[in-house]
């Protein structure tokens, strides 16, 4: 799982590499104090800050028919739904003092059809993803637009980037996403996937089934 080392060096490279309006500040999604202090320098520093993107996420795989883990299990609710609630609370205020701002969630085909081994991931992903829809109708006549990405499988180090042809390549996943984004669409679901976001009610368990026995067959590769 991540820690603060590599998270630290990222935010060193960021400011090493002096790339044009880019600035790094680091910060702990899992961590209340991380989040409070982030969030006063940010508003201090950028006053027109605007932009909320909830982007962290960790995905372990898990197993809900046997005893999980229970310091894995609150890591991934930490970091994928306490994390983006404890972010845009510490941020709303000021979001909508601006005369135009967005928060942008990130969740997850996987909000819609869970992956069986990765259950606690999956629920965070549908929990972030009914959090957004309400938080979008009690900000729906304020300044503060509420958008959602829910990507597919993406070959990024998430898991574990190797090049699976099922995975949508990064640069082909950005460039439909950020398309998509700017057609100011609530959520945004690459054309792929569309069938698995719309899943339908009574057809769910059989289709959820096939989905899983699929992978099952054939499972994410690993490191
Ligand atoms: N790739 C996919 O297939 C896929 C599919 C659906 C949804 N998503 C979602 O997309 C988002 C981005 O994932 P990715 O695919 O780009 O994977 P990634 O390359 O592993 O990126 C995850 C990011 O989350 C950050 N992060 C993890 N724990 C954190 C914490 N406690 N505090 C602050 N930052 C933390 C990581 O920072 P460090 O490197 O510093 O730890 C990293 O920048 C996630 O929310 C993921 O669930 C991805």
């Amino acid at each position: 799982m991540p820690g603060p080392a590599p998270r630290a060096a990222s935010t060193r490279q960021v400011r090493a590499q002096h790339v044009l309006f880019m600035q790094a500040v680091e910060l702990d999604i899992t961590r209340v104090d991380s989040i409070r202090r982030v969030a006063a320098e940010l508003i201090e520093r950028f006053p027109a800050l605007n932009v909320l993107v909830n982007n962290a996420g960790i995905m372990p795989f898990d197993d809900a028919s046997a005893a999980i883990d229970d310091t894995v299990a609150q890591a991934i609710i930490d970091t994928n739904l306490l994390g983006p609630v404890r972010m845009t609370s510490a941020l709303i205020g000021h979001l909508k003092r601006q005369p135009r701002a967005v928060v942008l969630h990130n969740t997850s085909v996987l909000a819609y059809v869970p992956l069986a081994g990765n259950a606690v991931y999956s629920a965070t992903k549908a929990a972030l993803h009914a959090y957004a829809l309400s938080q979008r109708f009690m900000l729906r006549k304020t300044s503060v637009r509420v958008q959602e990405i829910a990507p597919p499988w993406v070959d990024t180090d998430l898991i574990h980037q190797n090049g699976d042809p099922r995975a949508m390549p990064p640069r082909d996943f950005i460039e439909q996403t950020m398309r998509e984004l700017a057609s100011d669409r609530e959520e945004v679901t690459v054309e792929a996937v569309r069938p698995l976001r719309d899943n339908p009610g009574a057809g769910k368990h059989a289709f959820f089934n096939a989905f899983n026995e699929q992978l099952e067959a054939d499972p994410i590769p690993v490191a």
